[in-house]
């Protein structure tokens, strides 16, 4: 059986911890499209060019320690304005929706470009501030040296570029779910994702 799940939000909204939790309770696998765009830009940062990376991304490059780090967050949404790099990535994130035994996405474009069609859709947000405290808190947690501040900056400027680009800008499907986060805790937002799943699923 295929079923596809699209989560989309910005920056930090806790599209990643849901979507494991999703995926967890239903039995599906996960994609986060947001690492293959990190790892262009990744590669892009080491000096390549964003168009070439994308055509040529292979396993090991969603593997890298560093994916996570701000500036690569930085890098990966600026290599996602551009078409070509958007178009080399489709085929993967199609084929992986359509596996058989369910399959979640998240990102930015899942539920409006790369999956119009899926069975269930979730646009996931939270205020800047709240968003950047989780991602001060979750990068701290693993060590690295950044400010309150500088996590605040990276998150609004990443919003902007996505929501404003040509391509694929971040927006709801006219038919998501909307889920604020930003009064809730993991498990709550993870029941309120699983309800709504559960109502686009046959009976
Ligand atoms: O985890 P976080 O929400 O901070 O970011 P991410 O999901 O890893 O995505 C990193 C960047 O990749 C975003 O800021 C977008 O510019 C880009 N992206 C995209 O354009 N389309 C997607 N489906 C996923 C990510």
């Amino acid at each position: 059986m295929a079923f596809t799940i699209a989560i989309d939000g910005p920056a930090a909204a806790g599209k990643g911890t849901l979507s494991k939790g999703v995926a967890a309770h239903f039995g599906f696998g996960h994609l986060d499209t947001g690492l293959l765009y990190r790892a262009v830009g990744r590669r892009m940062l080491s000096g390549e060019d964003p168009i070439e990376a994308a055509r040529g991304l292979m396993p090991e490059d969603l593997d890298r320690p560093d994916l996570r780090s701000p500036d690569v967050a930085q890098a990966a949404s600026k290599v996602a304005v551009i078409g070509e790099v958007r178009a080399a990535l489709v085929d993967f994130q199609r084929a992986f929706a359509r596996r058989a035994g369910g399959a979640v996405l998240d990102g930015r474009d899942i539920g409006t470009v790369i999956c119009p069609d899926a069975e269930a859709k979730l646009f996931v947000t939270a205020s800047a501030e709240v968003r950047a405290e989780r991602r001060y808190m979750e990068l701290t947690g693993k060590g690295q040296i950044v400010t309150l501040d500088q996590v605040l900056a990276d998150v609004q400027a990443r919003d902007e570029r996505d929501m404003n680009r040509s391509e694929a800008p971040l927006k709801p499907a006219g038919d998501a779910v909307m889920i604020d986060t930003s009064k809730l805790d993991i498990d709550t937002a993870l029941g309120v994702a699983i309800a709504a799943i559960e109502a686009k699923m046959p009976a």
